[in-house]
């Protein structure tokens, strides 16, 4: 069935928000497309953020802004095309379709979701899997693998341990 590397990287703790848009540098340098990436957390935890840091470390120079109320931003970076959601005002799952929105999912792009589960079952399962936990004034990230894709994504942002 699930027939990729299951990696269990140790949680990664963000001492501040310089941490977690490092992070997100990071992350730049190991997507690909096509690629679901699922950011799970609570009000606050960092996930725009995140992608801030990601869109930063393509080299995105512009204003990255919360698609909260738009529902998606579109990046067209020198790298890849890079779409954010953030699903929070859903108020039933259904909208993903009535918006349209798998088209935006089977395009060639990165795909980054914010509050993936409220489009569930809708939304396509996530490549890559990023908790952020609010752990008093810092954050911890978790990240987990859901497919190949997203395994071979870990492998290059994580070091291996032992
Ligand atoms: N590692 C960190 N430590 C402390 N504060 C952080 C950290 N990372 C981000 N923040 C701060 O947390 C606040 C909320 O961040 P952000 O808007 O990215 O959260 P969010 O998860 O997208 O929230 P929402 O669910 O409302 O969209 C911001 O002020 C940001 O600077
Ligand atoms: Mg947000």
């Amino acid at each position: 069935m699930n027939d990729f590397e299951h990696l269990n990287p140790a949680p990664l703790a963000l001492a501040g928000e310089a941490a977690t848009l490092a992070l997100g540098a990071r992350l730049a340098g190991a997507l690909d497309a096509p690629l679901v990436v699922w950011l799970c957390g609570d009000l606050g935890a960092g996930k725009t953020t995140l992608v801030r840091g990601v869109l930063r470390g393509l080299g995105f120079v512009g204003k990255v802004k919360s698609p909260t109320y738009t529902l998606v931003e579109l990046y067209a970076t020198s790298r890849l095309t890079f779409h954010h959601f953030d699903f929070y005002r859903f108020t039933h799952p259904e909208e993903f379709a009535e918006a349209g929105l798998d088209e935006y999912f089977a395009a060639n792009a990165v795909c980054c979701a914010e509050w993936p589960e409220k489009a569930l079952p809708y939304i396509p399962a996530p490549d890559l899997r990023i908790d952020l936990e609010i752990a008093g004034a810092a954050r911890v990230a978790r990240l987990s693998a859901g497919s190949e894709r997203g395994a071979q994504c870990l492998k290059k942002i994580i070091p291996p341990t032992g």
